[in-house]
């Protein structure tokens, strides 16, 4: 390859699904920022949709924190700390991003929970959303030591619902009470309320048991299908309610409206300490192919982040530097 390259991680199918290569470096577009990655994390999304691509040589990656090279008529200095994400290619040594889609880190967040923050915290963030006001409201949370779980748990007990956590086995449980759970269960059997909201990420039989836990009106959000099986469902069970199942995708959601602001409350509540990210397993990026493993294992309890580079100095704590 002539002129220019940057490292990247990039598709090659199973068994390794990503290998690191040199790859031509981003161009940007007009009212793009250019950042220096520092740390990404790994969605289970990503996972997906690694194991079932059928062409490789394509650049994964959604979240990423670096710091800004340039950004357009000055809006981040140059230098700044900040994480976001992208529609594809985080893994990469640079890129380029929209200004709405990144905000500053404060600092006296660290890169890992940054770079773990934006798709898992944004889509746990927009799916209570579309509820409503969730002040005494019931909430239910599939998934909810995952990643976009933890935020979930934690999001919706703030806004005053009362949170049912549902976990893959009783291990998973912990810590997840603590996040703000009134109870944490593990199968659905011993549930004996009626939810306001679901969120539903993990697909099969249990987004059909779920229909039967919706409240008269309730809302269902489907936004993922961790364990990929298919669901077959009698519409009978839900329209008696009155109740609503909803789609929600993020990567189309920022489309309408940009993430920054929600980013930036996000960040805000994770510097004041109201709001926790559990990264539960860093590793350099040379290492993405176990980290991969591992979280298709169901090994990793919270968000995994890959070290695109050592991080970069930043100010003490309590420091205005
Ligand atoms: N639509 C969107 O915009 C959007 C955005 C983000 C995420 N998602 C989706 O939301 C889901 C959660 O994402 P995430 O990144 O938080 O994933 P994650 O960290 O891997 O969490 C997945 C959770 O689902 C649980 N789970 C239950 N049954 C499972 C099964 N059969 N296989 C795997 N996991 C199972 C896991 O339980 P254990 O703890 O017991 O393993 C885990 O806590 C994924 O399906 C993802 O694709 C969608």
């Amino acid at each position: 390859m002539t002129g220019p390259t940057m490292k990247a991680l990039v598709c090659v199918g199973p068994p390794n699904l990503v290998e690191l290569r040199e790859v031509r470096p981003p161009f940007a577009e007009q009212g793009d920022a250019i950042v220096r990655v520092e740390a990404v994390s790994v969605n289970r999304g990503e996972l997906h949709r690694l194991m079932s691509s059928s062409h490789f040589g394509w650049q994964p990656g959604w979240d990423f924190a670096g710091v800004v090279v340039r950004a357009p008529g000055g809006t981040v200095p140059a230098g700044s700390r900040v994480c976001g994400l992208v529609v594809e290619g985080s893994w990469a040594e640079q890129l380029t991003v929209p200004t709405g889609q990144i905000a500053r880190i404060p600092d006296n967040v660290s890169t890992e929970a940054a770079a773990a923050l934006p798709v898992a915290g944004l889509t746990a963030l927009r799916v209570l959303r579309l509820r409503g006001d969730l002040a005494g409201q019931s909430v239910l949370v599939h998934g909810a030591a995952g990643g976009v779980g933890r935020f979930a748990v934690q999001l919706a007990r703030r806004a005053g619902a009362h949170v049912s956590a549902v976990v893959g086995s009783p291990e998973r449980a912990r810590g997840v009470q603590q996040l703000g759970a009134h109870e944490v269960v593990h199968g659905l059997q011993g549930l004996r309320r009626r939810y306001d909201l679901i969120l539903e990420s993990v697909g099969g039989s249990i987004l059909c048991q779920s229909i039967d836990l919706l409240a008269p009106g309730g809302l269902m959000v489907c936004f993922g299908s961790s364990s990929q099986a298919e669901t077959t469902l009698s519409i009978a069970d839900f329209y008696s309610k009155q109740a609503i199942i909803r789609g929600f995708y993020l990567l189309y959601d920022i489309v309408r409206e940009a993430p920054a602001a929600d980013l930036e409350y996000l960040l805000k509540l994770s510097a004041d300490g109201e709001l926790v990210t559990d990264v539960a397993a860093v590793a350099d990026w040379t290492d993405a192919a176990s980290i991969l493993s591992r979280l298709r294992a169901r090994q990793i309890a919270g968000k995994a982040v890959l070290r695109t580079c050592p991080p970069s100095p930043r100010a003490p704590v309590g420091t205005d530097e």
